[in-house]
């Protein structure tokens, strides 16, 4: 497993699950609330597993991909991106299904969730590629999938967190990781074995 290809997956579900919405008979407001509860339990369980799992790695390993200004950049952003994304799910929660003021919502939250994937696509994923070892990624996909497929059911409550609290929470987690690390290295170098594990995880520095 790899959880660059995971993330990918789900994104194209969730752009699929969007246009099962926007061509479903509009007279079917159980369908239509039934199909929106699938998408937006897929997209709060998918944001905060990558909240949990993917980007404090990402914030160990990146390098700042694309057009992004760093790694912390693009962390903040995405964390931005995720409480928008909520933002517009609450306001269709306080609509009636099928009622243009939940239409506006609905397509709110494909505006932000596309213009997210876009960017995490593009600069977060292809970054991680290049910085984490298959064994890494392994390791996080079955993290992240054992987190949603708990949630998968029934949901699970969304919060908003904030941007700098969360860069300043995980970028000390990924000092002291990025220490963790170079000791691991080093004791490796001293006794002359070469490190193993999911911290053996830069393929490029
Ligand atoms: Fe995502
Ligand atoms: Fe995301």
């Amino acid at each position: 497993m790899d959880i660059t290809e995971i993330i990918q997956h789900q994104h194209d579900e969730q752009r699929r699950m969007f246009a099962y919405l926007e061509q479903w008979p509009r007279d079917d407001r159980e369908g239509l609330a039934a199909v929106w509860r699938r998408l937006a339990i897929l997209l709060e369980t998918h944001a905060e597993a990558e909240e949990r799992y993917f980007y404090p790695e990402l914030l160990r390993l990146g390098t700042g991909g694309a057009d992004a200004e760093s790694t912390e950049e693009e962390v903040e952003d995405a964390v931005k991106d995720h409480n928008e994304i909520r933002a517009a799910v609450r306001a269709a929660d306080e609509h009636e299904t099928g009622s243009v003021g939940w239409w506006t919502a609905v397509v709110d939250a494909n505006v932000h969730n596309s213009d997210h994937m876009g960017e995490e696509e593009r600069q977060d994923l292809a970054d991680f590629r290049q910085q984490a070892t298959l064994e890494l990624r392994h390791v996080i996909a079955v993290n992240f999938l054992r987190y949603e497929s708990q949630k998968a059911a029934a949901g699970t409550k969304p919060v908003d967190k904030d941007p700098q609290q969360y860069l300043d929470r995980h970028a000390s987690d990924a000092v002291t990781d990025s220490e963790k690390h170079a000791t691991k290295l080093a004791v490796a170098a001293a006794e002359g074995t070469p490190p193993t594990g999911a911290g053996a995880t830069k393929t490029s520095s």
